[in-house]
C-alpha cells in the first residue's frame, strides 16, 4: 500500500480532562469550522470514561468519533472502578488507547497486561491506538530503538489482525510528552521507520498501519512533523483541548 492510501489519523487525548458543559462547548465551536466535516481524515476523540456514552447519544455529538482511554481485558467480573473492552463495543464505542505511557508509569502498567488488552480489544472489535516511547535517559543513553523494539515484540507478536487499519501505533517519546519539546520531524521520522521494519518482522502488515506521533503537538509544528514519509498523524494532548487549536492539527492535510 503506497503513503497516500493510508488514511491520516489524528487523535485528540483530552486525558483526565472536561466535564459534560465543557465537551459540548468545545463540540459547538468544533463544528464553526467546516474543513471538519470534509477532511478525509479519521478524527477521534478520547474522551475521559465519564463522557463516552453521553457523547455518543446525544445528537450534537453523535457524529464524532469517540474513543475510550483505556479498559479492562475480562469481559464482566469483580472488578471494581473497570470497564470492558465488551462493554465499550456494546455502547458502541469502536477506539481505545492502549499502553499510554501515564498508564505504563503512574499505573504500573506492564507488557504482559498490555498483551493481554490489545488482544481483548481487537477480538471485540476495537480499533487499538497503541503507545510506545522512550524516556529521556534511554533516548540519552541511546537506546531508544532497544526500547521501542521490546514494546513492539513483547505485545503484538502473534496478534491477528482483521483489518490493518484496526491497529495503530502511536510513538510518543516520553521526554516530549506535555513538556512543550516535542521530537524533531527527523527524529520522529527515523522512529517511525524504525517502527515500520519492526512490524513487518512481527508479520504484521506494515505498509498499511498507521503510525503516528505525539508529544507536544501543536498548530505551529505540525507540518514541520509531518513532512516524515512514515508519519501518519498524530495523537495530541493538550493542543486537543481547544477546538481552535486542534482543528488545525485534525485537518491537516499532505501538500500533493
Ligand atoms: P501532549 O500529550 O500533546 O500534551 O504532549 C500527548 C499525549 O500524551 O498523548
Amino acid at each position: 500500500m503506497v503513503l497516500e492510501q493510508r488514511r491520516l489519523f489524528f487523535g485528540a487525548n483530552w486525558k483526565m480532562h472536561k466535564i459534560y458543559q465543557e465537551a459540548i462547548h468545545f463540540f459547538q465551536i468544533l463544528k464553526q469550522q467546516k474543513d471538519i466535516f470534509q477532511t478525509k481524515n479519521e478524527i477521534v476523540f478520547f474522551v475521559p470514561a465519564s463522557l463516552l456514552c453521553a457523547l455518543k447519544i446525544n445528537p450534537e455529538t453523535q457524529s464524532f468519533l469517540i474513543g475510550a482511554q483505556n479498559f479492562f481485558y475480562e469481559d464482566k467480573g469483580a472488578f471494581t472502578g473497570e470497564i470492558s473492552a465488551a462493554m465499550l463495543a456494546q455502547e458502541g464505542i469502536s477506539y481505545a488507547i492502549v499502553g499510554h505511557s501515564e498508564r505504563r508509569i503512574l499505573f504500573q502498567e506492564d507488557d504482559q497486561l498490555l498483551r493481554k488488552k490489545v488482544e481483548k480489544g481487537l477480538e471485540k472489535n476495537l480499533k487499538i491506538v497503541f503507545c510506545v516511547g522512550e524516556n529521556l535517559e534511554e533516548r540519552e543513553k541511546n537506546k531508544h530503538f532497544e526500547k521501542v523494539e521490546k514494546q513492539l515484540s513483547s505485545v503484538l507478536s502473534n496478534i491477528v489482525l482483521k483489518k490493518s487499519e484496526d491497529l495503530i501505533i502511536a510513538y510518543e517519546p516520553v521526554w516530549a510528552i506535555g513538556t512543550g519539546k516535542n521530537a524533531t520531524p527527523e527524529q520522529a521520522e527515523e522512529m517511525h521507520y524504525f517502527i515500520r521494519n519492526t512490524l513487518q518482522k512481527l508479520h504484521l502488515p506494515a505498509e498499511e498501519i498507521r503510525i503516528i506521533y505525539g508529544g507536544s503537538v501543536k498548530k505551529e509544528n505540525i507540518k514541520a512533523i509531518m513532512t516524515g514519509k512514515n508519519i501518519d498523524g498524530a495523537l495530541v494532548g493538550g493542543a486537543s483541548l481547544n477546538p481552535e487549536e486542534f482543528y488545525p492539527i485534525a485537518c491537516f492535510q499532505r501538500e500533493k
